[in-house]
């Protein structure tokens, strides 16, 4: 099973690698730093965009969050028409809610400001505006005509949806999870404004670096990995390792919430290469199954999976131990390694993130391994694990 699982994985991953040596990702524009989206807004202006759809959710908006965008178009004569609807696990209704607002005002650009959650209905939304109905646009390169002007403002740090090629629309009426990928959904321009991240609290910080952290060593360590991901996300490992702690802290350390909010834009613009790998694969059958949220799954499983892909990533991992400060000189590479994973579970643990769940059962743990072995076919993983592997780790994940 696992042999043919194995090779089924190699075909699809070198099938896929060669259609994204073709694609062709646009030069996004960044602006960074606290009060970053007045910036933005201030570029979405020279571009002659005069009314714009800010899709966003209720609490940004009573915080008064959403407001900001709302003064800065102001300033330039702009108009902000708000679709707030937004809810976590986006759906094909609130993608089409938001282009009866398009319609209806005929909003020349999209701004999304929020998490993974908004910006994916704005990529569904500035993509369907120009293409038509958002169902058939859902599988890969499915998005023909050059979406609306699609601009971000994450007020998390971890889905690196800001820069990503993809995007989760689910369909309740069928329980599917719709997953697009296109570069033409990828945001033109984006803000990392850490003013607007000082309210996040303690556990959401916690959970979304680990979610960036998980982006960052799966490319690194994975088959697509290269010099230029390996810049990236070793980048943004450095940058969690040091300012993840202090973030969830004190969440007004300006200098921590912009290091995270860079991370996770570096962790994302590596996931454009490198692809997620077995943590991904396995934390999708568990968040999904027990209503996890996506990154407290990503952070209990990550540990497992390095341990079992000591023997292929060894050595990138040892890379990541003398990067981080945590390796001796003379540490052999398998020492090293062992360090670098060490040092995730004590960072684990100094910010509060659970290691096992209550939730799992016995009887659930065939089918969890079945599906993520069937999911981590089709990711760039250093290590193809068997079923017998797989059920180890999940039964590491329950609580005693
Ligand atoms: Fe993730």
């Amino acid at each position: 099973m696992r042999v043919m699982q194995s090779a089924l994985n190699r075909a699809t991953t070198g099938v896929l690698s060669v259609i994204q040596r073709f694609l062709v990702l646009p030069n996004q524009i960044t602006f960074s730093g606290a009060g970053s989206t007045q910036q933005l807004c201030d570029h979405i202006h020279r571009l002659g965009h005069k009314k714009v759809l800010l899709i966003t959710d209720k609490i940004l908006v009573d915080l008064g969050l959403a407001n900001r965008v709302v003064e800065g178009m102001a300033g330039h004569g702009g108009e902000v028409v708000i679709y707030d609807g937004v809810l976590p696990d986006p759906t094909v209704a609130m993608v089409n809610d938001g282009l009866a607002l398009v319609k209806q005002h005929g909003c020349d650009a999209i701004v999304a400001m929020g998490g993974g959650s908004s910006i994916d209905t704005a990529k569904g939304v500035a993509s369907a505006a120009t293409n038509g109905g958002i169902e058939k646009l859902i599988g890969i390169l499915k998005v023909k005509q050059d979406a609306l002007p699609l601009f971000a403002i994450p007020t998390t740090s971890g889905t690196g949806s800001e820069v990503s090629i993809a995007a989760v629309i689910s369909d309740p009426e069928t329980h599917q999870k719709g997953v697009m990928a296109d570069p033409k959904i990828v945001p033109q321009a984006v803000a990392l404004d850490a003013e607007l991240l000082t309210g996040m609290p303690p556990s959401v910080t916690a959970s979304t670096g680990m979610d960036a952290l998980s982006h960052a060593i799966e490319t690194y360590i994975g088959r697509w990995s290269n010099n230029q991901v390996k810049s990236l996300s070793g980048t943004a490992i450095k940058l969690i390792f040091d300012y993840l702690p202090k973030a969830c802290e004190n969440g007004s350390d300006m200098q921590a919430r912009e290091s995270l909010a860079l991370a996770s834009y570096y962790a994302g613009l590596s996931l454009n290469d490198g692809g997620v790998g077995n943590v991904h694969a396995f934390a999708h059958q568990i968040g999904g199954q027990y209503k996890i949220p996506h990154g407290v799954a990503i952070s209990a499983v990550m540990p497992q999976v390095l341990q079992l892909s000591l023997k292929q990533a060894g050595a990138k991992l040892a890379e990541l131990a003398d990067l981080i400060g945590v390796a001796s000189a003379g540490d052999s590479e398998q020492v090293k390694a062992e360090e670098f994973i060490a040092a995730l579970r004590n960072l684990q643990q100094e910010i509060g993130m659970p290691m096992t769940f209550s939730q799992i059962q016995t009887q659930d743990i065939r089918g969890l391994v079945k599906e993520a072995l069937k999911e981590a076919v089709l990711y760039p993983v250093p290590y193809f694990m068997s079923y017998r592997e797989g059920e180890q780790l999940i039964r590491q994940l329950q609580e005693t």
